[in-house]
């Protein structure tokens, strides 16, 4: 196992802490990226201070076909939410190569949010092929196929509480 249930929650509330200091003030509409982040958002929406003005949304893209990305990122499920003059913040479970959010910042930022920023449970930097960089990231992790917490091999195992290393 790579993170245990106690040590994934603890970093959640203190990333909620975080976003909420930054956001004081703000309209911040939470969008997670389906169907990874749902675990992680549930987590961290529930870890911002109840005096924010916070909506939540959800995008679905897909990117990946089991353990290989295909480099395409097709738009599944668009905002239902006008993020027009709303600070939006991206919750993603996983960044990787970052294909991903650099297509999926990009089309959102054509919306016009008054902000675009990310949060990501996880960050496997050593993957990466553009230059994409998360504001708050919960965990840097080597680059080894996780599972758990929301994240999928072929859609299994999300329910499990803690992330652990698929071993094939
Ligand atoms: P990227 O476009 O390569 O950054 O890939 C991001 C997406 O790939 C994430 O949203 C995940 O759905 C998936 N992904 C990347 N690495 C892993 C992993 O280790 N386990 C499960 N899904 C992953
Ligand atoms: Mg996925």
């Amino acid at each position: 196992m790579l993170l245990d249930e106690a040590t994934l929650r603890a970093r959640i509330l203190e990333l909620g802490a975080e976003i909420t200091r930054d956001y004081k003030g703000k309209k911040l509409l939470v969008v997670g990226v389906l169907k990874g982040s749902t675990i992680f958002m549930a987590d961290l929406v529930r870890s911002l201070g109840p005096e924010l003005d916070v909506q939540l949304d959800f995008v679905a893209v897909s990117s990946y076909a089991g353990k290989a990305s295909t480099g395409t990122v097709r738009t599944l499920l668009d905002l239902r939410e006008s993020p027009e003059g709303k600070d939006l913040l991206l919750v993603e479970d996983i960044v990787d190569t970052g294909l991903t959010l650099t297509s999926l910042t990009e089309t959102l930022r054509a919306h016009r949010p008054a902000s675009l920023e990310v949060c990501t449970l996880l960050d496997k930097p050593e993957c990466r092929k553009t230059p994409f960089q998360p504001k708050y990231t919960g965990f840097k992790i080597p680059n080894e196929f996780v599972v758990g917490f929301g994240l999928d091999y072929d859609e299994r195992y999300r329910q499990l509480p803690c992330v652990g290393v698929l071993r094939t």
